[in-house]
C-alpha cells in the first residue's frame, strides 16, 4: 500500500479532496486533519515515478514513508532514521541532501496572528534530526532552499508527537519552498499583509515584471500590494473606492484612481503592461470587471494576477469554468495556486503566451 500526502490551508481540505476526486479519480481519500490530507494510490507498477498531483489547493506533497509517535524527540528521531533506513537504499539516500520540516497549518493565514512558515516548533525539530545519529552520515540540510531537482525527505508535524515522514522532488518555485511557503517576512513598513500575497504571487507566477513596467491593481485599499509592487520599481495605479494610506500617496510612482473599476473609461487602461486585482467581491463579478478591461481593443494588457475570492468554498468547483472564460479572452497560459498567503481565496496567473 502506498500513500500520497498533501499539506493545504487549514479549512480548504474539502477542497483539496473534491479537486483530487475530480483530478484523480485513481486516489482513494484516506487520514486526514485540518490542513493535512493522505490519499491511498493504486499499486499499479511506475505509479510513483510518474505521479504528480495537480491540485490548486495542495500547497505541497509527497510520497508517504509513515509515521512516528512519541514524546521524546530524539528517540522519534531515531524512528525517523529507521523508517527512512528500511525505505531507501544508502545510495538513494545519498543523493538526497536536504530535509524539510513544518507544522501542519492550524489557523487560516492571517488570523489569530497566524502565518504560514517554519514554525518554532518546527525549527525545533528541525534541529533534533540534524543532530541525530541517522543524520550524522547522511549531512541533510534541514529547511533550505534546493537545487532544482532535487530529492527532499519531508517531516510534517501532524501534531506535536506525530510526525509524517515523506519525500517529494523539488523541481522548481513552491516544491523547493519548506511546506510550500516561501521565506519571506512583512517588512515593518507594509501598511497590510497583502504584501506578502503579492510577493509570492510573483515568485510563484515568474510573470516577468520589471522596474518601469505600468500595472494596475483593482482593490488596491489600503496598498500592501501596491508597495510591493513599487518595491520592485513599478509605476503602480490603484484602483479602489477607499482611502489609500498616506504611505502610498507620499509615493512618486503610485496614482491612486478613486471609484469602481466598472464605473471607469476603458481607455484608462490602455498604457497597463500587467493587471492584478484584489477586489473584495465573487469571482464572477471581478471576472466580469476585468474581461470588460481587457477586451476593449484599446486595451494591450500582457499578463494578469487575479484574486478570486471564495465566500463560499462551492465556488472553488467553478475554478475550470475561471480558467476558460480567461482563456478566451486571449490568455493561453492559465494557472491557479491557493498561496500560503492566501485566506479563503486563490490567486490566478495569466498571461498570452
Ligand atoms: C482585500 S481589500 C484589498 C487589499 C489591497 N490589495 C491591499 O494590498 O491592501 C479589497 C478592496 O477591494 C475594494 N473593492 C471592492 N470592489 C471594488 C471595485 N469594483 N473596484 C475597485 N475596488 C473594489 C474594496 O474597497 C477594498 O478596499
Amino acid at each position: 500500500m502506498s500513500f500520497v500526502f498533501a499539506v493545504c490551508q487549514a479549512g480548504a481540505e474539502a477542497a483539496l479532496k473534491n479537486e483530487v476526486s475530480r483530478r484523480h479519480p485513481e486516489l482513494r481519500l484516506a487520514f486526514s486533519r485540518p490542513g493535512f490530507v493522505t490519499l491511498k494510490t493504486p499499486d499499479s507498477r511506475g505509479f510513483t515515478e510518474q505521479f504528480q498531483l495537480k491540485s490548486v489547493f495542495a500547497r505541497s506533497w509527497g510520497h508517504s514513508v509513515g509515521k512516528v509517535v512519541g514524546t521524546d524527540g530524539n528517540e522519534m528521531a531515531r524512528q525517523v532514521g529507521e523508517l527512512l533506513t528500511a525505505k531507501f537504499t544508502a545510495e538513494q539516500l545519498a543523493t538526497c541532501g536536504h530535509l524539510h520540516v513544518w507544522e501542519r497549518d492550524r489557523f487560516m493565514p492571517g488570523s489569530r496572528d497566524f502565518e504560514p512558515g517554519v514554525s518554532v516548533l518546527a525549527a525545533e525539530v528541525g534541529r533534533i534530526l540534524e543532530a541525530s545519529e541517522f543524520n550524522a552520515e547522511r549531512q541533510l540540510i534541514v529547511n533550505a532552499i534546493p537545487e532544482p531537482n532535487s530529492m527532499i525527505i519531508d517531516c510534517v508535524l501532524v501534531e506535536p508527537g506525530e510526525w509524517w515522514i515523506g519525500w517529494h522532488i523539488a523541481e522548481q518555485g513552491p516544491s523547493c519552498w519548506p511546506g510550500g511557503v516561501p521565506q519571506i517576512e512583512l517588512p515593518e513598513e507594509a501598511v497590510s499583509r497583502t504584501w506578502l500575497k503579492m510577493v509570492e504571487g510573483l515568485m510563484w507566477s515568474g510573470l516577468p515584471v520589471k522596474p518601469g513596467d505600468a500595472v494596475a491593481e483593482i482593490g488596491s485599499s489600503p496598498g500592501g500590494s501596491c508597495q510591493a509592487l513599487l518595491g520592485l520599481g513599478l509605476t503602480v495605479t490603484g484602483i479602489d473606492p477607499a482611502e489609500m494610506d498616506e504611505a502610498l500617496l507620499k509615493e512618486e510612482k503610485f496614482t491612486h484612481v478613486r471609484g469602481r473599476a466598472k464605473d471607469l473609461p476603458r481607455r484608462l487602461f490602455s498604457n497597463f503592461r500587467w493587471l492584478a486585482s484584489d477586489a473584495s467581491a465573487v469571482p464572477n463579478y471581478s471576472l466580469d470587471t476585468i474581461e470588460a478591461i481587457v477586451t476593449h481593443p484599446s486595451v494591450k494588457i500582457e499578463g494578469l494576477l487575479l484574486t478570486l475570492k471564495f465566500t463560499d468554498w462551492k465556488l472553488a468547483d467553478e475554478i475550470p469554468l475561471y480558467h476558460k472564460r480567461i482563456r478566451s479572452w486571449g490568455y493561453q497560459n492559465v494557472r491557479s495556486r491557493q498561496l500560503a498567503f492566501n485566506r479563503r481565496e486563490i490567486c490566478v496567473a495569466a498571461t498570452k503566451d
